[in-house]
């Protein structure tokens, strides 16, 4: 197994590989379906870019982002290898902040069957003990019902209100702001190998 991959008992969450073609294709064929609410968004695919090549540039990019530590996308797999959605663990904050941003979806054809929240979990697993980062933000929109209650249901943290924090869907929207610490998860923060912290 990789170092950048859990195992749970219903998902698997780990980086895509080239042999995980056709499970990509058939999981953008099958959410070809009608949004279920306004944060179910799927970047619109069809045939004409659920190519090989298509995938293989995907895979590339999030090498690169990962080679950069910058960004790293997993995807959230079903033993028999089918893909049900993504986790991802974004803009990477190293230094004195430790921190990354989380975003997470399962396509709506997988909804309510506990997919979201055992992925999500075990991607705070690989952010705490293999990323070594300290603290996950989970910005979410107050509206959000079913979202905050997986956050709740993990053990994030509310740690406040923050005002027209991001920029999505052409405007700047306030967002519940949700926290996950290594030390809440049982998980002693160690800092990873890196070039020497900037003195202040
Ligand atoms: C939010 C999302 C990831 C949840 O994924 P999921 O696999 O359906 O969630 P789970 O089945 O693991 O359930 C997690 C929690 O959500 C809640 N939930 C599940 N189904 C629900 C429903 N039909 N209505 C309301 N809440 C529900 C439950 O509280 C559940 O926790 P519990 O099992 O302790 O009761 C998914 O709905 C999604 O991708 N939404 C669109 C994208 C999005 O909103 N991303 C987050 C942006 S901040």
């Amino acid at each position: 197994m990789s170092k950048l991959e859990r195992v749970g008992k219903k998902v698997i969450v780990r980086p895509y590989k080239k042999s995980d073609y056709k499970a990509w294709r058939e999981a953008y064929l099958s959410i070809s379906l009608k949004p279920k609410n306004k944060w179910d968004i799927t970047t619109s695919r069809d045939e004409s870019n659920l190519g090989k090549s298509d995938f293989l540039k995907i895979l590339s990019g999030q090498k690169k982002n990962r080679d950069d530590d910058y960004f790293f996308d997993f995807g959230i797999f079903l033993k028999n290898g089918t893909l049900v959605g993504g986790v991802s663990i974004m803009d990477i904050s190293r230094q004195v902040f430790q921190n990354a941003y989380l975003g997470y979806r399962i396509f709506n054809n997988h909804w309510g069957l506990g997919y979201g929240k055992e992925g999500v979990k075990l991607a705070l697993e690989l952010a705490f003990k293999e990323l070594k980062l300290h603290r996950l933000e989970a910005g979410i929109e107050p509206s959000n019902k079913r979202s905050i209650s997986l956050a709740k249901a993990i053990g994030f943290k509310r740690e406040g209100y923050s005002k027209k924090r991001l920029f999505l869907r052409g405007k700047w929207l306030d967002m519940v702001l949700f926290v996950a610490r290594s030390e809440d998860f049982g998980i002693e923060w160690k800092p990873l190998k890196q070039k020497k912290m900037v003195r202040f």
